[in-house]
């Protein structure tokens, strides 16, 4: 399993945040929030990923995420010239792919919680063809939405609908086999311009090769494209903390957790942040404090 990383785009709703940096590298409490997606990346067994970023940021994501070997990972970069949509992320990343499965996943979601892992890690191992992750939201008319046939099979995806067809909306994680390169081939940019991934969503569902897994009430999904969609994300992730008792977000821990990087990898690592919360929480990790 390979991952896609897409942290290019132009973060028109968060201007003039954005303007001068990426939305993904902006704080959500305390942690930049290419973090989560990453994480969520890791925790599908992508350990080989492709961070899509756009032109003259790769230095910055590079002096944050490195080459990724410091988690067991081989992280790589290639650059989106212009915003043009979401699909166009397997075309960018053929050469990376090859004809492998891989994971996409959007910078600027969050997925965390109750049962998430275990359905991940389950649709990793045993999707065919397509995977995308539903979860029932209040206002679906701003997402992707599944309509459902009687059988409770999908029967399609319409993309932001006046008139939502189901409460389901279409997160930002996707499975893909490796036909996606080519699939993402025969697509049209859509009315607004951009290569859509309904579009190969929907190609997918057209061959009955897309499954979906309907996330649980309980685990949360949130999307930090707006001023507050991030106040409620850092909210979330600060209140999730100290509930838990441990932090979400660490790649460090899910290195660790998937036998990527040992104890002494995170030692470097602790001390490299010092005395500070961060490098800390690492020893605790390691159960060195
Ligand atoms: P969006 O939130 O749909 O787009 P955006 O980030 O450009 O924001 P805005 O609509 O406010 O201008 O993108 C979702 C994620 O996908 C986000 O992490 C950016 C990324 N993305 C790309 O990398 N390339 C693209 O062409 C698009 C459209 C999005």
């Amino acid at each position: 399993m390979k991952g896609i990383l897409l942290a290019g785009g132009l973060g028109e709703r968060l201007f003039p945040i954005t303007r001068a940096t990426s939305k993904q590298l902006l704080p959500v409490y305390d942690k930049p929030m290419i973090f989560y997606p990453l994480c969520a990346l890791m925790q599908a067994g992508a350990r080989e990923v492709l961070i899509i970023v756009r032109p003259t940021e790769e230095d910055r994501f590079r002096s944050l995420l490195s080459d990724g070997s410091q988690w067991g990972m081989d992280i790589s970069y290639a650059i989106q010239p212009n915003p043009n949509g979401i699909a166009e992320a397997p075309l960018i990343g053929a050469d990376f792919l090859g004809d492998a499965q891989f994971a996409l996943a959007l910078g600027d979601n969050i997925f965390c919680g109750g049962d998430f892992d275990a359905r991940l890690a389950t649709a990793a191992t045993t999707s065919t063809g397509a995977t995308i992750f539903l979860k029932r939201v209040e206002e679906p008319g701003r997402y992707g939405v599944v309509e459902f046939a009687a059988d409770e099979r999908p029967r399609r995806i319409v993309e932001k609908p006046e008139n939502p067809p189901s409460d389901y909306a279409v997160t930002g994680l996707y499975i893909y086999d490796g036909d996606a390169v080519s699939m993402a081939r025969g697509l049209k940019p859509s009315a607004r311009g951009e290569l859509e991934i309904t579009d190969l969503n929907n190609a997918y569902l057209a061959r009955e090769r897309l499954s979906v897994v309907r996330l649980s009430d309980d685990d949360a999904w949130l999307d930090m494209g707006t001023p507050e969609g991030l106040l409620e994300a850092s909210q979330f992730v600060a209140s999730e903390q100290q509930r838990r008792g441990e932090r979400i977000g660490v790649p460090e821990h899910i290195g660790l957790r998937n036998g990527w990087v040992d104890a002494s990898g995170i030692e470097r690592l602790a001390a490299s942040y010092g005395d500070n919360d961060y490098g800390r929480y690492l020893r605790r990790l390691i159960g060195d404090v």
